[in-house]
């Protein structure tokens, strides 16, 4: 990763803006359900306090469209955060404004401050540069830890890096290098896991990974438009007809690049989409009629196992049935369970996706794998080959004064 990281500035001393990503959930009694995002800042957290600095944390909360969203406050984060940094976290009920200048102004070294969700004010969203002059005037310079957010537009994105010198926090490169450096030079043999309910939401990061790839499983819903097109029966499970031609290219494109392209062999299928329905396993590629699709079968893990115990680097985006629904939930557990194993055994194993790091804390492996991405879409936008622009923004190495 050649962006400037906080190790390559004289940070000693400073007041630090730091933009992370702790859009977290809560359960009903105010759990952080998955407490990935904020235990990943640590590194980070930690070398600015080593480093002496003030640390004033920014970041938005779910979608509050610009207005004060009780549940969707920031402050439920910082019990864990201090709990975690064995220190007391400050957090001011605001993320601009007088309140917030004197909680800066109060701040000693190696004192941490947390700001009120950034998305409670529309102009986060709409890049406002006076809402970005302002965040920026809190801080000497801005460390971006934000992986999930870098491909938004916005205020704490691409706004406060026009006042304030911008690096990338540990996060940030650790996430760079392994989207990037690993599978840029995987090694090899190279295989992606590629699932999720939509063929139209992973044809651009399929695309990207095809020259790179050695194998390829593809599961999920999306692998019914591919067995569509295979000539497979699917019953009544869900396909996309105006996706069948990129079906169809993928499977040619796979072949002439001498890519393994491995689909589901067989499957669970339900009579509904639904925690009471009835299920079996279809025993061949054909669905009957009147049956959904809603998870791979055991002769297509049997299948896949042993690709994914040769394989040297894995990449793995997206769940291999309806996984929300336990009885739908084990193939994707099984892949997962898989990938843990093969970490174990010296694989490069990278992980990435909202849902995927969801199936991944249910299998128990959020540990087991050499790289779990914090970004939903930033992680797919970035391995599609796109431009993130709050990763733009941050100088390169080259630049250092
Ligand atoms: C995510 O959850 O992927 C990031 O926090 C970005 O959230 P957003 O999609 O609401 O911008």
């Amino acid at each position: 990763m050649n962006k400037l990281t906080v190790r390559d500035w004289g940070i000693e001393n400073k007041t630090v803006v730091l933009r992370v990503d702790y859009n977290v959930s809560f359960d009903k009694q105010g759990n952080i359900i998955d407490d990935t995002r904020i235990r990943f800042t640590l590194p980070t957290l930690n070398y600015l306090l080593e480093k002496n600095c003030k640390v004033v944390i920014i970041s938005h909360l779910g979608r509050p469209k610009g207005k004060i969203e009780p549940s969707l406050s920031l402050r439920g984060v910082t019990p864990l955060l201090a709990k975690l940094l064995k220190q007391k976290v400050g957090f001011v009920t605001d993320c601009i404004g007088k309140t917030v200048e004197e909680g800066v102004k109060g701040l000693k070294n190696k004192e941490i401050l947390l700001l009120e969700n950034l998305r409670f004010h529309p102009e986060e969203e709409k890049n406002d540069l006076e809402f970005a002059r302002q965040l920026a005037s809190f801080g000497d310079l801005f460390v971006q830890d934000a992986f999930g957010a870098v491909h938004r537009l916005h205020a704490s994105t691409v706004g406060i890096p026009k006042f304030l010198p911008t690096v990338a926090g540990l996060l940030l490169e650790k996430e760079i290098s392994y989207l990037s450096d690993a599978i840029e030079n995987a090694a090899h043999p190279f295989l992606a896991i590629i699932g999720g309910d939509k063929v139209e939401n992973k044809i651009g990061i399929i695309k990207n990974l095809l020259n790179k790839v050695d194998a390829l499983i593809i599961g999920g819903g999306m692998a019914y438009t591919f067995l569509k097109s295979y000539g497979a029966e699917i019953g009544n499970s869900l396909w996309e007809p105006d996706k069948l031609d990129l079906a169809e290219e993928i499977l040619r494109l796979a072949k002439e690049m001498n890519v393994r392209l491995f689909l589901p062999l067989d499957h669970v299928i339900a009579d509904k989409i639904d925690p009471a329905a009835n299920i079996r396993e279809s025993e061949d590629i054909d669905i009957p009629a009147g049956w959904i699709g809603v998870d791979i079968g055991p002769l297509t893990i049997d299948r896949c196992a042993p690709v994914i115990k040769q394989a040297k680097t894995i990449f793995w985006n997206g769940p291999m049935g309806i996984f929300e629904i336990d009885k739908f939930a084990q193939g994707s557990i099984r892949i997962a369970q898989l990938l843990g194993q093969a970490t174990e055994k010296g694989t490069i194993t990278i992980a990435g996706g909202g849902a995927t790091v969801t199936v991944a804390i249910r299998a128990g492996i959020t540990d087991k794998v050499s790289h779990l991405s914090t970004g939903g879409g930033a992680c797919l936008e970035f391995l599609e080959g796109k431009q993130l622009p709050g990763l733009t923004v941050i100088p390169e190495k080259q630049c250092i004064p």
